[in-house]
């Protein structure tokens, strides 16, 4: 049986598994802030998506997405492990930026850590473009590089 992964929202009982990735994946040095009840937080604000990809029972990646007037912003995404270079985190990616498109917003940003090369690559293949550097802004101990892309909208026929 060919098993293909399924992205959805986050329901509750995901939360723990997010925390923790988020524990081990992004904020490792850092300390922990985006804990189990934050994570449940975020589910439930009705402007930002937390989605998550699954194969069977099993969670394989998240990605945060908080939707703006103008922007949306990526607030964290991560893949298991055992499953990155499969195309998941692209397809996290996709999903929550075809909402931001679908709501007319005009651009994404995004901060990753300076030393986070891989989360870099990634983001420079998805069509994000650095912007700057801003130092200390993880904790006053690691530098973030500001990424962004633009979303271009279909205008309408007599605009
Ligand atoms: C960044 C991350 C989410 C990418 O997820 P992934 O599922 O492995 O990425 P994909 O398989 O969709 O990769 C798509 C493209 O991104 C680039 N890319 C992904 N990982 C890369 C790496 N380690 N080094 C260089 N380029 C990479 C490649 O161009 C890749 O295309 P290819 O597979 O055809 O070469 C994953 O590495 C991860 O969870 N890292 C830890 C958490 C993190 O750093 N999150 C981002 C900051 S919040």
């Amino acid at each position: 049986m060919i098993l293909s992964p399924h992205i959805s929202l986050a329901v509750p009982a995901h939360a723990r598994d997010i925390a923790e990735m988020s524990r081990e994946y992004i904020e490792y040095g850092l300390g922990w802030s985006w804990t189990q009840a934050r994570v449940l937080k975020a589910i439930h604000d009705p402007s930002t998506n937390v989605a998550v990809v699954r194969e069977q029972d099993a969670l394989l990646g998240f990605g945060i997405m908080r939707y703006g007037e103008r922007r949306a912003h990526l607030v964290l995404l991560g893949v298991h492990l055992d499953h990155r270079k499969r195309g998941l985190g692209a397809l996290l990616l996709a999903w929550l930026e075809k909402c931001a498109v679908t709501a007319g917003l005009e651009h994404i940003q995004v901060e990753a850590r300076a030393d986070n090369e891989a989360a870099l690559a990634f983001y420079q293949d998805q069509g994000y473009r650095r912007q700057g550097i801003v130092p200390g802004y993880y904790r006053g101990m690691i530098d973030a590089i500001k990424l962004e892309k633009a979303l271009f909208r279909a205008r309408p026929a007599n605009a």
